[in-house]
């Protein structure tokens, strides 16, 4: 049921502020005058002891899935202090990767039914590590075949482009990532400020998505062109590359994610007067590199559509004509959850301009459940 909407992407991505509640429900708790803020993984409480221990978490998944793990990777990091790893699922496979009993791997995937997440879960499971789930749907294999897992609780999605699963994911990874880290005091202010921007997240998505006239508008001066490159870094080099898969698998047009720290290592060569470049510039530690980036791109006569927080329009159009878009800011490992939603739009606006298919998208199935 579309309910208002024309296509389920679009309802999709207009009820993650609803998603992302229910995402959340029962699993932030909020502190009383002494009682500290905490999350509760019913799935996960009777792991995380074993979790703490391992040597490795290695992070496997396909498509948008891998990108929320990326996405949610730095925070992991940060609170764990476990070095984590990131593995396509099909990659892994190919390379018969190491995987060893001291590693705990989390298999991301929406569907839970996905053949190369599959595949790489039972090679996993051979190799003896701890396999954990983040899963969308209860029962799939996926979900049965880990020791233990999390349920994203996103709803059903029924639009081959992955959108509210994907801010969904993020949330779930950023509340193991503080389940991992809650028995560190030194890390306590960082988590507490984490859980209260969790809460405030559905807000400010709703806000994120008022966007969507000012994303239309922009799909409508883009839909001719033949390619789209969106440079990102740090807790938003994901949202650069799941940005572009949503450009590329919906509107059919070629669009690539780039790690702005890469810019000179070749992709600056592709920068002229014509080729329009989205840049992620939200406020973060990365931000005073993200400016030297949009004034290099500037001094090439760059086309660019740079996204920044609320606030910061002047302080990132450094000598340049730039196209501006503000979004509200919350916690920084948590922005990559509003950066993707004005790029979700761009791509849903575009593939409907362009006249394409929105919800199924040529040669694509919602499941991949063949290697
Ligand atoms: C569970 C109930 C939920 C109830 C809540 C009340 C289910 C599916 N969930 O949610 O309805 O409101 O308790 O406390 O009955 N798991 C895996 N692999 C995965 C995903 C999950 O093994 O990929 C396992 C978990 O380890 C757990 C179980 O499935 O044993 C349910 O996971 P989840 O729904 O996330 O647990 P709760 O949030 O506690
Ligand atoms: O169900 P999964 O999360 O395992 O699916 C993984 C990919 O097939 C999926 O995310 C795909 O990339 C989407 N079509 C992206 O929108």
């Amino acid at each position: 049921n579309k309910g208002n909407y024309e296509h389920y992407m679009q309802k999709e991505i207009h009820e993650q502020p609803e998603s992302l509640t229910t995402t959340m429900r029962g699993r932030l708790i909020r502190g009383g005058s002494c009682k500290a803020k905490t999350v509760l993984l019913g799935g996960l409480k009777d792991h995380l002891k074993t979790i703490r221990r391992s040597r490795r978490i290695v992070f496997i998944g396909c498509g948008t899935s891998y990108n929320a793990a990326l996405a949610a990777r730095p925070i992991l990091e940060e609170l764990s202090g476990i070095p984590v790893t990131m593995e396509i699922a099909s990659d892994l496979l190919d390379r018969q990767g190491p995987i060893y009993r001291e590693d705990t791997a989390v298999f991301v995937s929406q569907s839970g039914e996905t053949a190369d997440t599959l595949r790489a879960l039972e090679y996993a499971l051979e190799n003896g590590a701890l396999c954990v789930g983040i899963t969308n749907t209860v029962g799939s294999a996926i979900a049965r075949n880990t020791h233990c897992g999390v349920h994203i609780n996103a709803g059903a999605e029924i639009g081959v482009a992955s959108t509210k699963a994907y801010t969904s994911q993020i949330v779930v990874m950023a509340m193991l990532a503080l389940a991992i880290g809650s028995d560190a005091i030194s890390s306590q202010i960082r988590r507490e400020a984490i859980i209260d921007g969790l809460f405030e997240l559905p807000s400010k998505v709703r806000e994120a998505l008022k966007l969507d006239r000012e994303m239309k508008d922009l799909a409508k001066l883009l839909m001719a062109e033949q390619s789209l490159l969106v440079f990102g870094r740090g807790y938003n080099y994901a949202t650069a590359l799941e940005g572009a898969l949503k450009v590329k698998e919906v509107a059919l047009m070629h669009s690539e994610g780039i790690l702005a720290g890469e810019m000179k290592h070749g992709p600056l060569a592709l920068v002229d007067e014509n080729l329009p470049i989205f840049v992620i510039a939200t406020h973060d530690v990365c931000f005073s590199k993200q400016q030297s980036v949009i004034q290099q791109l500037n001094a090439r006569k760059g086309r660019l559509i740079v996204m920044c927080s609320r606030g910061d329009a002047s302080s990132v159009n450094v000598g340049g004509s730039c196209r501006v878009i503000e979004v509200p800011q919350v916690e920084d490992c948590l922005q990559p959850v509003i950066n993707i939603v004005p790029l979700q739009l761009l791509a849903y606006h575009l593939t409907v301009q362009r006249g394409y298919n929105v919800d199924q998208p040529r040669n694509l199935a919602k499941s991949v459940t063949t290697e």
